[in-house]
């Protein structure tokens, strides 16, 4: 099953897990800004060999069966060039920040995908008031 694949960790000593950044309550129907990164605490490397490849963002109502998905961010510049590995000129950064609307609370899920350390997910919960 792939969620035996899905790795999890404190983001505090692990830097593949995601570390997800949003209000503790939001009001519901109201735009609030949601930051997800890898990285916050331990740098994870990001070169053309070693990188973040893509977080999805996902988002599971309290009381209901099927989590929603919010949306995927693909990090795609990772120093690849003409010249060769890590002589481009774009590297991105695994961090990325979504307006969202919700109609009640739940639970946020991110996963992460590193190209040779595989698959993180972490999570945070969101109350409406
Ligand atoms: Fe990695």
């Amino acid at each position: 099953m792939i969620g035996e694949l899905i790795k999890t960790a404190d983001w505090k000593k692990e830097k593949h897990a995601p570390v997800i950044d949003c209000p503790d309550t939001i009001t519901a129907g109201e735009e609030f800004v949601v930051d997800v990164s890898v990285g916050k605490e331990i740098a994870h490397p990001n070169t053309t060999e070693h990188h973040i490849s893509w977080i999805d963002l996902y988002f599971h109502p309290e009381g209901e069966k099927f989590a929603y998905h919010v949306g995927r961010f693909e990090f795609t510049g990772h120093g690849e060039s003409a010249k060769g590995a890590n002589e481009g000129p774009v590297n991105t950064e695994p961090k990325l920040t979504v307006a969202v609307k919700l109609k009640k609370g739940g639970v946020f899920h991110a996963v992460s995908f590193c190209n040779i350390h595989g698959l993180w997910e972490s999570e945070k919960a969101v109350a409406a008031a």
